[in-house]
């Protein structure tokens, strides 16, 4: 349990735009920074930090909270574990208190991705420890990547490991130290035999430990050292309930800051090639390790860059890999351009042979842009013959159709017309209709989600808004606006006259006391205002309340800062609309705020109530109950303005 100084301190302490500018490119806007929320998916940035209250919102989904918060949805994280990896990152000592033990917040066991999180932690480090310590490991696994040209530098940089040949070399120590059969076979890392009992995955093999973004292991690419064919070159972790390969881009977390600051990242197929071109001086080098590029990968790369380059193999797969990935990055707005290597050459041999300013200037001069790539590739390939030269022009057209930015489209549009000396609106048209054919297919593709279909059956889009908002992590608070209101105006200004002449707080802490609140937050929200006021004359600061060590309550709050400065200043005078004067105001938001929840609970009751009924052997009662529910609810309704259907 971490105690109450160690929590304050790691709050006072962690900078959000810092925390946040881990994971999304952030922009300066006045005081507040800018970016593309992470938690759902948008093509303008809505998602704001705001450093003078340390926290972040996004206007468009509506999550908001500080930097533990931030952490605890971003990475899946407990409350403790993230915490904990704030402390890490500012180097601040975590103590522990045992008497924090009735702390809800801290008693439930770990759960089950936690233990799973730690165990591949385990695993990495063993790994780690046997291609460093182990004679065996050292021998063959670390002398292989030393032959390989690899730097003990880059070795330790991306945490490359070695698995002994024995069968169970890991799932024994693991055992040793606590891990069960069952979390060992759900990691990936074993398996059970009916008469060999539980065998490691990877055995013999030197591993490419695979990252989260978060710098912890999520799974292993294992390559064998022996040269027969007949064994796989590469055995994989499967997807766990850590590990999904759609997701993940082998080499993000070391390239994350590099691609950042470089708003530009290198694409390739292989572990090695990512691992060689780092070491030959290209930090902004990720791979999709063996999958075709897939939806989730381009907008993790461009979450971080806007602008990325396609290396990959000469030879035929390469090439065709090439051609797949092209389209999802445009459609991403990505901008594009593609190094084709000779035939025989990979990113690995080519980083062997040149290093530093010579490779970077080579990789730029050797670039195309996406469409001379694929002219030159496709155009070339057809000669004159008219039926294969139209069939590549489609392919060409089909890409162009992904590029979203109209002036850019029409640009390329320009420019196929030119190289292929056609009209310029005959490419339009085939262009237009790629256009309508991709947007059916992505209605056909929600409407087949929306009918249950498992997305995993379809190449899935993002979920759209409403329903990104409600898989975010804060979604009970997203849900309950009237709640979130009246506590919002609670805080605010719950020290002035409310609907009696007292007080607000006074009257909210007679009148809700006793309210069923659709989440814990609120009540204790509402609990610890009472309790200042009473003790201090005052209500908790809104800027404590951001900071507050229950995550819920933070982002609740947080959910309240203000949307002003993306408004220009000028924006009621161009539009004419009369500035309030907020106290004027008060008293009448305050009541309609209040109206609100109680309509809301009101209606809530009702239908509670309605259900008993129909169960009820005695519904005499029950019917007069639910005809005074109805009577205020139609007087709320009214009082509220509201259109009554019946
Ligand atoms: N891959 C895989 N399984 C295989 C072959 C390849 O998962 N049987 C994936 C790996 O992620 C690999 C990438 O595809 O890194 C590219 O494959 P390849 O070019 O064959 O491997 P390299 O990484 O170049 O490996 P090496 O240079 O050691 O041969
Ligand atoms: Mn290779």
């Amino acid at each position: 349990m971490i105690s109450r100084q160690t929590i304050d301190r790691i709050l006072d302490t962690a900078r959000i735009e810092e925390v946040v500018g881990d994971y999304v490119t952030l922009k300066k806007r006045g005081g507040n920074y800018l970016g593309l929320c992470p938690f759902h998916n948008e093509k303008s940035p809505s998602f704001t930090v705001t450093p003078s209250k340390g926290i972040y919102k996004c206007f468009g989904c509506g999550v908001a909270g500080n930097a533990v918060g931030f952490l605890m949805a971003h990475d899946q994280l407990t409350y403790p574990d993230a915490l904990r990896q704030l402390a890490m990152r500012y180097q601040i000592e975590v103590e522990e208190d045992h008497r924090a033990g009735d702390d809800p917040r801290f008693q439930a066991e770990k759960s089950q991705r936690d233990r799973l999180w730690d165990l591949m932690t385990f695993a990495h480090q063993y790994y780690q420890k046997m291609l460093w310590d182990h004679p065996r490991g050292v021998a063959v696994g670390l002398s292989y990547f030393r032959e390989r040209g690899l730097t003990d530098e880059s070795i330790r940089h991306y945490g490359l490991g070695y698995s002994l040949e024995e069968s169970d070399a890991l799932a024994r120590m693991a055992s040793d130290s606590g891990f069960t059969t069952e979390e060992l076979e759900l990691a990936g890392l074993c398996s059970t035999h009916e008469s060999r009992g539980l065998y490691d995955r990877f055995r013999g093999r030197v591993l490419f430990p695979i990252y989260h973004l978060n710098g912890k292991v999520l799974g292993f690419g294992g390559r064998t050292l022996k040269t027969d064919r007949k064994e796989a070159k590469y055995i994989n972790s499967p997807e766990t309930p850590l590990y999904r390969k759609s997701e993940t881009l082998f080499g993000l977390h070391q390239a994350r800051k590099a691609m950042t600051q470089n708003n530009h990242a290198y694409l390739v197929e292989g572990y090695m090639d990512v691992i060689s071109l780092y070491q030959a001086g290209v930090p902004h080098v990720v791979a999709s390790s063996g999958t075709a590029l897939t939806q989730e990968q381009a907008r993790l790369l461009k979450r971080f860059v806007s602008e990325v380059t396609l290396i990959y193999d000469g030879d035929s797969a390469g090439i065709k890999a090439a051609l797949r990935g092209i389209d999802l990055l445009l459609e991403n707005e990505l901008n594009l351009r593609v190094v084709a290597l000779p035939p025989n050459e990979d990113p690995d041999s080519l980083a062997q042979r040149m290093q530093g300013s010579d490779l970077t200037e080579w990789l730029k001069s050797n670039s195309q842009d996406f469409m001379d790539f694929q002219q030159n590739l496709l155009l070339k390939e057809a000669g004159q013959d008219p039926i294969l030269r139209s069939q590549a022009l489609q392919v060409v057209a089909a890409s162009i159709a992904c590029v979203r930015d109209p002036l850019l489209q029409a640009t390329y549009v320009q420019r196929l017309a030119q190289d292929a000396g056609l009209p310029a609106q005959a490419v339009q048209e085939a262009v237009t209709r790629h256009t309508h054919q991709r947007a059916k297919q992505s209605l056909e593709q929600r409407s087949a989600q929306r009918d249950g279909h498992s997305p995993a059956e379809i190449p899935a889009d993002r979920p759209s808004l409403p329903e990104a908002a409600h898989q975010a992590p804060t979604q009970g608070l997203n849900d309950i606006p009237q709640e979130s209101e009246i506590l919002r105006i609670l805080v605010q200004s719950g020290t002035m006259e409310g609907l009696d002449g007292r007080p607000m707080v006074e009257f909210l802490a007679d009148t809700l006391h006793e309210l069923q609140w659709d989440h814990p937050a609120c009540g204790q929200l509402l609990e610890e205002c009472v309790h200042r006021w009473q003790t201090d004359r005052r209500l908790p600061d809104i800027k404590e309340l951001v900071q507050h060590p229950d995550p819920s309550i933070a982002s609740l709050t947080s959910s309240w800062l203000d949307k002003d400065h993306r408004v220009s200043p000028n924006w009621d005078r161009m539009h004419d609309i009369p500035v309030r004067d907020p106290s004027e105001n008060l008293s009448r938001e305050f009541e309609e705020a209040f109206h609100r929840l109680l309509h809301k609970k009101v209606l809530q009751l009702h239908r509670t109530k309605i259900q008993e009924l129909k169960e009820s052997p005695e519904p005499e009662a029950l019917l007069h109950q639910i005809r005074e529910l109805k009577e205020t609810e139609t007087m709320l309704a009214k009082k509220l303005g509201m259109v009554i259907t019946h």
